[in-house]
């Protein structure tokens, strides 16, 4: 089974979607750059990148690419206050951002879908097996995801994505893949994906979550994918492809996903992953969870 890899240094983040599930907060902002207590969204998914051993970082923004790059770059002006200040924590803070990756930034222009968002990476990419998170998905650091995707696909070969179990009725909202069993019991052989299937037409409750470790084939699979649901360019259509063709790019894997995730881009996801990681809190969570408690007590 095992092929001849590279290893894997480089994360495509997309991060040009319309968010608009989040109007009118995303009017002028990314999605990406809404909070999650005191950080961006899409810092905690760069914070993730690096931590799974990915130094270069590309990110595909869109219209309002502005407080993206401004967020990871150096912010002179707030840096020399602090410092005269003497606020060395806070100082620490805004260097962060600027401090975790070397990142690259390449536009999206029209925003027509995943699939053309990940093709607007392929001039960077080159030849090699590259990592995909997306920028409004959320997963727990306690849980690592992407070090075992990229141990995968260096055992197997081809592309690796990531699956979680959802509830039927939630089936309709996620790419939703076909499987068999393989010796690793956290693993599954992809034999086929759909993009948001009615519940009846589902061939599984294996929902596609943000993260990918895909093999290079894949821009040419996109290069030729028409535009499919919403007339937009998908992701899962052209891995259906490579999942039904070995000889494209290799096998497709799904890592079967257990832990905490969070989809920053839907309302209800979003406020769950504030209130729980500010419960988790070493400075805020005492306080908070104090509060909160009597609120569910007094309010529920
Ligand atoms: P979503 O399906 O969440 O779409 O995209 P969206 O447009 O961002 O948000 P809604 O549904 O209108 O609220 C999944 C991921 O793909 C990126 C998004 O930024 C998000 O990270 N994406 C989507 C692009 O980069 N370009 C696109 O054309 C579409």
């Amino acid at each position: 089974m095992t092929q001849e890899h590279s290893r894997i240094s480089k994360a495509v983040i997309p991060a040009a979607g319309l968010g608009t599930r989040f109007l009118p907060a995303t009017k002028a902002t990314p999605k990406e750059m809404l909070p999650v207590v005191d950080k961006p969204a899409i810092q905690y998914v760069v914070e993730e990148a690096v931590s799974a051993g990915l130094d270069d970082v590309l990110m595909v923004t869109g219209r309002n690419k502005r407080p993206l790059e401004d967020h990871f770059d150096r912010n002179y002006e707030l840096e020399s206050a602090l410092e005269k200040k003497g606020d060395g924590d806070r100082l620490a803070k805004v260097r962060e951002s600027s401090d975790l990756a070397t990142i690259h930034y390449v536009r999206q222009g029209d925003p027509r879908g995943l699939g053309h968002a990940v093709l607007c990476a392929a001039p960077h990419i080159g030849q090699e097996p590259f990592a995909v998170l997306l920028g409004d998905d959320l997963i727990d650091p306690r849980d690592p995801l992407l070090q075992r995707m990229i141990e995968v696909q260096e055992i197997y070969g081809g592309s690796v994505i990531a699956l979680m179990e959802v509830e039927p009725e939630q089936i309709h909202l996620y790419g939703c893949a076909a499987v068999e069993t393989t010796e690793d019991a956290d693993v599954v052989q992809v034999t086929g994906l759909v993009e948001k299937p009615d519940t009846a037409e589902a061939p599984s409750n294996y929902a596609v979550i943000g993260r990918y470790v895909l093999d290079p084939n894949i821009f040419d699979v996109l290069r030729r994918t028409e535009p499919g649901r919403g007339g937009e360019i998908q992701l899962t259509d052209a891995l259906q492809q490579l999942a039904q063709d070995e000889r494209i790019g290799g096998p497709v894997h799904g890592v079967v996903f257990k832990g905490r995730r969070y989809d920053t881009g839907d309302r209800g996801d979003y406020l769950r992953a504030i209130v729980r990681l500010a419960c988790e809190r070493e400075d805020l969570g005492p306080d908070f969870r104090a509060w909160l408690q009597r609120y569910v007590a007094e309010e529920m």
